[in-house]
């Protein structure tokens, strides 16, 4: 235990700070000694500023210890900081941190699509962590800033990676159904979404098809060629809690032989997470269910601790020239932030990166 790295979490009492602090609390790696949140609950004990959401016990270990404010100073001498914060103001401090020597590893969107900052899911682009030698170099920070993706992208480029690895891809169209702790702690009032379904989520379709694009992109010399399809996304919230659900019509290079061999590329799909036997990594990054009626938010969000997607309904598109339909659904709070950026962690310091 003792070489455990030391660890921080800003934004630690929101939505996806709460899931930082189950995910870290008895990590066997990182060590959590710095907890930080709004100036207002500045000193003030964890238990006591949080409105704990979830159904496990907020972690006793972390319970009495104190929240610091946004000083940079707070955060000296930690190896790595999870950043939570609203993204009005991640990026000017998540800098500062950087410049101090500090390694970010942020869920928070500037910054994600520029050119020498790593936008990694980690099965999928690990070595797109290879722009952090850019990054170093360019901005002559001491530390570095990792960032990973927005929550539907997390989820919808799980599922595609291993479609485009097998069989090319030409398009991507995707409608979402996307859950309330994707908005935060205060999110959606209860008075728009009760009895109802918002077909809007401000820049969330761009991000989609942006951060699709790049993640899935290609590392060519010392910048990522974004993949060169059209992806198209409609994003709706919806009152469910917790799980993003996503009807996804892919167009393929090559059509599949049959069904079978669609569900076999998905069922045996793994990254370098599961070759390195990351701490975080799901046995299985992608589950297929054959019942008609899943995947369903609440019985498949928490499917491998919430890190592995489920996909389901998968079905030829007759619309579309070798056109496949299919949906998939993943935890937004957990493989879609704070689990993803915990596995970068993990990923970055199983290479030596950390
Ligand atoms: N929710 C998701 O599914 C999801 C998925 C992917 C990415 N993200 C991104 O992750 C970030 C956090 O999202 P969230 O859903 O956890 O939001 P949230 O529930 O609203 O939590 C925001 C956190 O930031 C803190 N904070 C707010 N203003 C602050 C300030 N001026 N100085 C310091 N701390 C401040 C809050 O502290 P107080 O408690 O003191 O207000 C709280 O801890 C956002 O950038 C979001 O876009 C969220």
């Amino acid at each position: 235990m003792a070489d455990r790295l030391k660890v921080g979490v800003l934004g630690a009492t929101g939505l996806v700070g709460q899931r930082f602090i189950q995910l870290l609390h008895d990590h066997p790696w990182f060590q959590l000694e710095v907890i930080s949140a709004s100036a207002e609950k500045a000193g003030m004990k964890y238990s006591e500023a949080t409105r704990w959401i979830w159904s496990t016990p907020l972690p006793s270990s972390v319970a009495d210890m104190r929240l610091c404010k946004l000083s940079p100073e707070k955060f000296k001498g930690l190896d790595i900081v999870f950043s939570a914060l609203p993204s009005q103001i991640a990026g000017g401090f998540e800098e500062k941190l950087a410049k101090m020597g500090l390694t970010v590893v942020s869920n928070a969107s500037p910054m994600r699509l520029e050119d020498d900052i790593p936008l990694v899911n980690p099965e999928i682009n690990p070595e797109h962590l290879k722009l952090l030698e850019v990054q170093r170099r360019t901005r002559g920070w001491k530390g570095v800033i990792v960032k990973n993706p927005n929550c539907t992208t997390a989820i919808l480029t799980l599922s595609l990676k291993p479609l485009l690895d097998e069989f090319g891809l030409k398009r991507v169209r995707v409608a979402t159904m996307q859950a309330l702790s994707g908005a935060g702690y205060r999110g959606v009032y209860s008075m728009d979404i009760m009895d109802n379904i918002i077909p809007f989520i401000k820049n969330e379709e761009d991000k989609v098809r942006d951060e699709t694009r790049k993640i899935l992109g290609s590392l060519k010399g010392e910048r990522v060629k974004w993949l060169d399809i059209g992806v198209s996304a409609t994003c709706c919230r919806v009152p469910v809690l917790e799980g993003h659900l996503e009807a996804v019509f892919v167009e393929l290079e090559e059509k599949p032989s049959d069904l079978s061999e669609v569900i076999k590329v998905l069922e045996t799909f793994e990254g370098l997470p599961q070759k390195l036997k990351l701490p975080t990594a799901p046995d299985k990054p992608i589950i297929v269910r054959s019942e008609v009626d899943r995947p369903q938010p609440r019985l498949d969000r928490m499917a491998y601790r919430g890190m592995a997607v489920t996909v389901g309904r998968i079905r030829w598109d007759e619309a579309t020239e070798n056109g496949l339909k299919y949906l998939v659904l993943g935890s937004n709070t957990i493989r879609g932030a704070a689990g993803a950026a915990v596995l970068i962690a993990e990923l970055m310091k199983a290479k030596g990166i950390i």
